[in-house]
């Protein structure tokens, strides 16, 4: 099997958000507010930055529809939505297995629905990832390692890779941003569940340093990452969002604005899409744009 140069790229937006109880009752978690917008448009801004354009996004029977309410076929923006229905939350890395007949013969990208990323030139570090035919994972300092997918690297080799371990080798989480080549698919399906009954990201990338195909970008302090599945990190997410957009007088991942940018809809299709969003200030930001 040949595999193409073409990269497509999977938002997880699955799980029960228990830890974001009681507001996960009855609203998916990457749906709620992250300041002015559903969760969600942050992680689908990051894949359309790094110039994808088909993606999938995998959800719970119980929430599917709600996303497909919101993001219809994508063809708004000048892309491919589609989506897959995960029975149950038996792991991330279960998202390529379902997601085999959509990845087909090409590169994959999988990002967590509730992972939000922002920096400078994120999207040549994007596109360098992207560009490379290995798997590449993103690093971020944190203060709490014990909490994520943890990674130790020297000289920017992966040395060792745990799931929220309890001594943590280093403060560098994995976040939740991972670019594979097209076997992903196969050693998906060879995995193993863990003690925690799940097929684990971080198993499969253990495979991808083992075989000395596993590429680190790290993110330095002027990104900022957040992971916002808990009710603390979700407001500082916000918070930051809501004060750097009026400071700088800008949007941070506005779907309408990369796609514009990126050349996928027109002038004129922004002015249709700004023309019928009534929130004057959403509207007026769009039409600037243009000037
Ligand atoms: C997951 C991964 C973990 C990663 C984190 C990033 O953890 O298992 O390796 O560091 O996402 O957001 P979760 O947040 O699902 O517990």
């Amino acid at each position: 099997m040949t595999t193409n140069n073409k990269r497509k790229g999977i938002i997880l937006a699955g799980g029960n958000g228990s830890r974001l109880y009681p507001l996960t009752k009855v609203i998916s978690k990457q749906l709620l507010p992250v300041f002015d917008k559903p969760m969600i448009h942050y992680p689908l801004a990051t894949l359309m930055t790094a110039d994808i354009k088909d993606i999938l996004v995998i959800s719970t029977p119980k929430d599917i529809s709600a996303y497909k309410a919101l993001l219809g076929d994508g063809g708004l923006w000048g892309i491919n939505i589609s989506y897959k229905i995960q029975p149950s939350p038996d792991g991330l890395a279960q998202a390529f297995i379902l997601a085999e007949d959509f990845i087909d013969n090409d590169l994959s990208a999988l990002i967590l629905g509730d992972n939000i990323f922002y920096g400078p030139d994120f999207s040549d570090v994007l596109r360098k990832a992207s560009n490379n035919k290995e798997a590449t994972i993103f690093a971020y300092h944190v203060d709490e390692a014990e909490r994520y997918g943890v990674v130790e690297f020297a000289d920017k080799k992966v040395v060792s890779i745990e799931e929220k371990p309890e001594n943590p080798k280093s403060n560098f989480a994995i976040t939740g941003l991972y670019f594979y080549d097209n076997e992903v698919i196969e050693l998906a399906k060879s995995l193993k569940p863990s003690a925690r009954g799940e097929l684990e990201i971080t198993d499969l990338n253990r495979i991808y340093m083992e075989k000395n195909k596993l590429n680190i970008e790290i993110l330095n302090k002027n990104y900022a990452w957040f992971d916002s599945g808990t009710h603390e990190s979700l407001l500082k997410a916000s918070i930051y969002v809501g004060d750097f957009q009026k400071r700088y007088n800008l949007k941070i991942s506005c779907i309408e604005e990369i796609a514009y940018k990126n050349s996928w809809i027109s002038k004129n299709e922004l002015l249709i899409l700004a023309k019928k969003i009534h929130n004057k200030y959403y509207r007026e930001y769009l039409e600037a744009l243009i000037d």
